[in-house]
């Protein structure tokens, strides 16, 4: 409808009028910009008005177009315009000077509420795949972002400071502890200090998947000959692992979850969104899953429910959205570069970078960590001696979450009736020692920053 009214020009010049006495309120503000933007509703309005303009001064329309749109919108002006062409030349000149102020301190807001309908499209309908296609697109995606694998594991350059040692060691309460296991071993740091407080003949067994963690381990655990026993495992394998090792129950199990410094630090890991890297994200490069893969191969669906639960991000949908659309012109490869297309399009608000939420949904959706979480918490308690005490540290809400329900579970006293006919008195597993989380001291944030989010909870088997 509008095309054919366009090509009528005398109907339309009788529409602007009608609509020039609806307007003009706005215009009587004070404010140049005000006026400008009252006067016409719409930039066909105003481009009618130039064209105008631009028959009477009958200049080439080389100045005219050069304006910015908001000159387009200053009817008013280019109303009173003289007829002469040196007049035209100051009102022009003068009308741009203006609206380059105006734009620079008015502007924004208007172009925001313009620009934000075009970027939010509906999103595209999701096309059914062919299998194959999709796989050959994963394995595309797996050649182009498959991070450069150190051919050896190398001891890390990079340093780790151990969260609440002091709460750990005070809590796991290790003077005549002959068998404790760490299952996450990163570099040594909490292992060395719960060494320290064991007999001369107590063992550890440190757990972790990241070869160039454990290769540091070694290197820092040395004067511990062999009463440290390296595994490169993952710790929801613990069970397993121990009756290999001929070991049929601990005194004591740490769990440090997260990450460590290095991993974060080290931009080839792949965790970073300050540093450039490939999208990596796994903890054992040999897992198959990379944050790369998730990004640019799952369905979009599937993308909103990792970043709502494991990010509990306002805007994964949105996201998901961008992202799914994007990736169809360029797959992602690299953190940063999925990191400013978040940040360009959710903005920053607070202290927090806007893709942490999503960052920390990949990796969980990579490492599986609530999964394995869970898991090893049932086999601990399952590996542990009677009074044997299980430390957890998370740094996230989701996997205290995990635990605080685990435990709560296992030192409940209750009655089991499936079917009423098989009851089944429940006795708890597990006493709670820690009531509530242990947090880090005010000193120890500001010695190390990156303790804040830490929550630490223990309990002894019963
Ligand atoms: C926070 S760091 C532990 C730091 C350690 N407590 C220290 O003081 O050096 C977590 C470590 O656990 C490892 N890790 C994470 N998930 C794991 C899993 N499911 N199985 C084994 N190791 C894991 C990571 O590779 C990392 O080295």
């Amino acid at each position: 409808m509008k095309k054919k009214t366009k090509s009528k020009q005398p109907k339309r010049s009788i529409k602007l009028k009608k609509k020039k006495a609806v307007v003009r309120k706005p215009a009587k503000k004070k404010g140049f910009m005000k006026k400008l933007m009252g006067r016409f509703r719409s930039k066909r309005h105003s481009a009618l008005a130039i064209s105008r303009f631009k028959k009477r001064v009958q200049k080439p329309a080389k100045k005219v177009s050069k304006m910015p749109r908001k000159v387009k919108k200053s009817p008013k002006k280019l109303k009173k315009m003289p007829k002469t062409l040196r007049k035209g030349k100051k009102v022009i000149k003068k009308v741009t000077k203006k609206v380059k102020v105006l734009k620079k301190k008015a502007a924004p807001k208007k172009l925001k509420k313009i620009l934000k309908k075009p970027v939010v499209q509906k999103p595209a309908k999701k096309t059914a795949k062919p299998a194959v296609k999709k796989m050959q697109e994963v394995s595309t995606v797996k050649a182009a972002v498959q991070p450069q694998m150190p051919t050896q594991a190398q001891p890390s350059p990079f340093r780790h400071e151990p969260v609440l040692v002091q709460e750990v060691l005070e809590n796991l309460q290790l003077a005549d502890k002959k068998v404790v296991m760490d299952g996450t071993l990163g570099l040594g740091g909490h292992s060395m200090r719960m060494l320290e407080q064991m007999p001369s003949d107590g063992v550890l067994i440190g757990f972790d998947v990241d070869d160039d963690n454990l290769a540091t381990a070694r290197q820092n655990l040395q004067q511990f000959g062999d009463r440290v026993m390296f595994v490169r495992s993952n710790f929801s394998n613990l069970e397993a692992e121990l009756k290999t090792l001929n070991i049929n129950a601990v005194d004591a199990i740490l769990l440090d979850l997260g990450l460590s410094s290095p991993q974060v630090d080290n931009p080839v890991k792949g965790f970073s969104f300050l540093r450039e890297g490939p999208l990596d994200m796994r903890f054992d490069k040999n897992a198959s899953l990379t944050a790369a893969e998730v990004i640019n191969s799952y369905g979009q669906n599937e993308l909103i429910r990792i970043f709502q639960v494991y990010g509990e991000e306002p805007f994964a949908r949105k996201i998901a959205q961008e992202i799914t659309k994007r990736r169809k012109a360029r797959s992602f490869k690299t953190t940063t570069e999925l990191a400013n297309f978040i940040e360009k399009l959710i903005g920053r608000k607070g202290h927090l970078h806007p893709a942490t939420r999503v960052f920390q949904a990949l990796r969980i959706e990579v490492n599986h960590e609530l999964d394995v979480l869970l898991s090893a918490l049932k086999q601990a308690v399952s590996m542990l001696k009677k009074h044997g005490r299980l430390a957890v540290i998370a740094y996230h809400s989701l996997e205290d979450r995990v635990v605080k329900q685990f435990f709560k579970e296992c030192a409940r006293d209750y009655i089991n009736e499936p079917d009423k006919l098989t009851t089944t008195h429940l006795e708890p597993t597990l006493h709670i020692v820690t009531k509530k989380p242990i947090v880090p001291t005010e000193s120890e944030i500001s010695k190390n920053p990156r303790s804040r989010s830490a929550k630490l909870r223990v309990a002894e088997k019963i």
